[in-house]
């Protein structure tokens, strides 16, 4: 067997002492499948006393990663510290700079500095992988880069934050409050350093940002992107989704038409029947559609140890066979530049729960609002009675535009028999 491939990995959280772990205790199908062994041979991280589960008296500790991006007896990096700025960044471009290959779960990274490190990356003629990067152990990064090449991509979407999906779940199937379930999520190593990155939506739009990009060849820019979270998702949203025969999702869809593209992360409603709306838990799925294929769905672990380690080795696996494509699925001078779509333009259908007056007029008022706007509902539900409160009435929509949904909104929430803020969730059909 040839020489093996020697690893040096930056942070041994969740994902680089996952990653260690794997190498571990799959060495012999690892390095069956790699050609050569592949072996951990430097780490690095904060506290070198803190105890991670490995043996690390055989390994060589680098104090500073960013300093030892160039040593030689390092082949391949992990970077598995996290942040888009800082070491990671820093170390990321170092190794790159050096002509070394790069393994990173790190999407934080790849949407924001993703179009320049494929440039370095390129210009060295080395790899960059990131299958860890979007949806953990889905090799979603493989499938759409090389599985379905051949493809025109109209759509690819997905749940792609573990942390949302396992507390819209736990707060559907237990009946458990949000705060409470974020904390768990926390304790079993789903959630992002800064959980609001879960909760506010950004994480899943760091990955669909990516998705995106490989899926239309596009360079990645997460600017574009239209982010909203899972934070005013309330219990009453939850069992009236459910009543209608609906579950709420966050996801993030990014579409080609004629006119552009769009990306947008958002709570959804989507039927309870559709495959996506059974993917429940810390599970991801990232649904894609091509000319060719149809319609693909891949479905899996999202988040935590195993399945993250599992995506990164695969990289590793790869490097160590000589095998990489280009960062986003074509050279850089070979990706379009698409116009990007704005959120006002978007077409669809809404769910909306309005906390309103229970006295006679209101709904005439409030069907008012949206006659004006042109605006054509499908359904509308008030149960209950509260004459000295406040009820809930929730109004389904036929597909209508985001703009004039958006004017809807602003004048039903300024009506005096308006008591909170009103919740819209669109509806979607994947
Ligand atoms: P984590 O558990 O917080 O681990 C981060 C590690 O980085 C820690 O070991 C920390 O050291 C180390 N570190 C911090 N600053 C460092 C520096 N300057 N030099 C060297 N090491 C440093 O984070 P994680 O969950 O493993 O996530 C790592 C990356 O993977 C992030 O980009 C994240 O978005 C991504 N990711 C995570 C998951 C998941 O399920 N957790 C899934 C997919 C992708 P100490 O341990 O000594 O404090
Ligand atoms: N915080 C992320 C999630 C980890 O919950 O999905 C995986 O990227």
């Amino acid at each position: 067997m040839s020489k093996p491939l020697s690893v040096g990995i930056a942070g041994l959280g969740t994902v680089g002492a996952g990653v260690a772990k794997l190498l571990r205790d799959n060495a012999g199908i690892i390095a069956a499948r790699a050609g050569r062994p592949i072996v951990v041979t430097a780490v690095s991280s904060r506290d070198r006393a803190k105890d991670r589960g490995l043996a690390m008296a055989a390994l060589r500790w680098h104090e500073d990663a960013v300093a030892r991006a160039p040593d030689a007896a390092v082949d391949v990096v992990v970077e598995a510290i996290g942040g888009s700025e800082g070491p990671a960044r820093s170390l990321v471009e170092a190794t790159l700079a050096a002509g070394k290959p790069v393994v990173t779960a790190n999407k934080a990274l790849l949407a924001l500095h993703g179009r320049a490190l494929a440039a370095l990356a390129e210009q060295h003629g080395v790899a960059l992988g990131f299958e860890a990067a979007v949806a953990g152990g889905i090799p979603a990064i493989k499938a759409l880069r090389e599985g379905l090449a051949a493809n025109q991509i109209r759509r690819v979407a997905g749940i792609l934050n573990g942390t949302c999906n396992y507390i819209l779940t736990e707060m559907r199937v237990r009946g458990l409050p949000f705060a409470e379930v974020l904390h768990q999520a926390q304790a079993l190593g789903y959630a992002e350093a800064d959980p609001s990155f879960d909760i506010d939506g950004v994480d899943a739009a760091h990955k669909l940002a990516i998705l995106a990009a490989l899926a239309f060849n596009r360079p990645v820019d997460f600017s574009e992107l239209h982010v909203e979270g899972i934070r005013d998702i309330s219990a009453v949203d939850i069992a009236m989704a459910e009543a209608l025969g609906y579950r709420i999702k966050l996801l993030g869809i990014a579409e080609r038409t004629d006119a552009g593209v769009s990306a947008r992360v958002h709570p959804c409603m989507v039927p309870v029947d559709a495959p996506i709306a059974r993917v429940d838990g810390v599970f991801n799925a990232v649904v894609a559609e091509g000319d060719a294929v149809g319609r693909v769905m891949l479905e899996g672990r999202g988040a935590g140890a195993g399945p993250t380690a599992s995506a990164v080795v695969a990289d590793l696996i790869d490097i160590a066979r000589g095998r990489f494509s280009p960062v986003w699925g074509a050279d850089t001078a070979a990706l379009n530049a698409a116009v990007a779509l704005p959120m006002h333009q978007h077409r669809g259908a809404y769910y909306l729960r309005l906390m309103v007056l229970d006295r006679p007029g209101v709904i005439a008022d409030v069907t008012a609002v949206l006659r004006d706007a042109a605006i054509s509902l499908e359904s509308m539900l008030q149960r209950g009675r509260a004459p000295a409160g406040a009820v809930p009435v929730v109004l389904t929509t036929h597909e209508c535009g985001e703009a004039a949904m958006q004017a809807a909104l602003a004048r039903l929430a300024a009506l005096d028999s308006v008591l909170e803020k009103p919740a819209l969730i669109r509806i979607e059909t994947l």
